[in-house]
């Protein structure tokens, strides 16, 4: 038998929260919503260079899935993440913020998520929306 002290063998694998939370499939439910609301977004749809959305929607659900602990398949197609500089061509403003952060709070609450990850989800992005600003007013 295992003395109280002895920790068994395996038990302290760690999943990493990608894994936590379900994996691609919920960052892909998760983006696709967001852009679902920023489609409909008269402020930030004329931000998005391109007609199609489906690249962008791509390009940011690898990057959050890399960021939590999944494949690292965005920095193996798009290189560094620099996303201070990758916004710097955008006028992301506080009105821009705001927008951008509604539309995720949406696509969050849908998922369904235990209260301690979206919390933890959640802690994040709107630190790094609040870090993306780069135009006053
Ligand atoms: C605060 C308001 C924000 C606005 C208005 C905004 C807007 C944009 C726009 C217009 C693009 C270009 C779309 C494309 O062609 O990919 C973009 C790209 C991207 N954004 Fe944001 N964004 C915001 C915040 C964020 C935050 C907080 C994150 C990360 C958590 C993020 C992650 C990304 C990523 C990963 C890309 C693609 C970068 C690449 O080219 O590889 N954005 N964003």
């Amino acid at each position: 038998m295992d003395g109280v002290n002895e920790i068994r063998r395996g038990t302290l694998q760690e999943q990493t929260f990608y894994e936590q939370v379900g994996g691609e499939e919920t960052f892909r439910r998760l983006v696709h919503r967001f852009y679902q609301g920023v489609a409909e977004d008269p402020l930030l749809r004329p931000m998005y260079p391109e007609e199609d959305l489906g690249p962008a929607e791509e390009r940011f659900t690898l990057f959050l899935i890399q960021y939590w602990g999944g494949p690292r398949t965005y920095s193996d197609t798009r290189g560094h993440p620099r996303l201070r500089m990758r916004h710097a061509p955008f006028q992301v403003d506080r009105a821009a913020h705001d927008a951008w952060l509604r539309h995720m709070r949406d696509a969050v609450d849908e998922l369904g998520l235990a209260e301690e990850h979206e919390e933890q989800l959640w802690r994040y992005m709107t630190y790094a929306a609040a870090s993306m600003i780069n135009t006053e007013g």
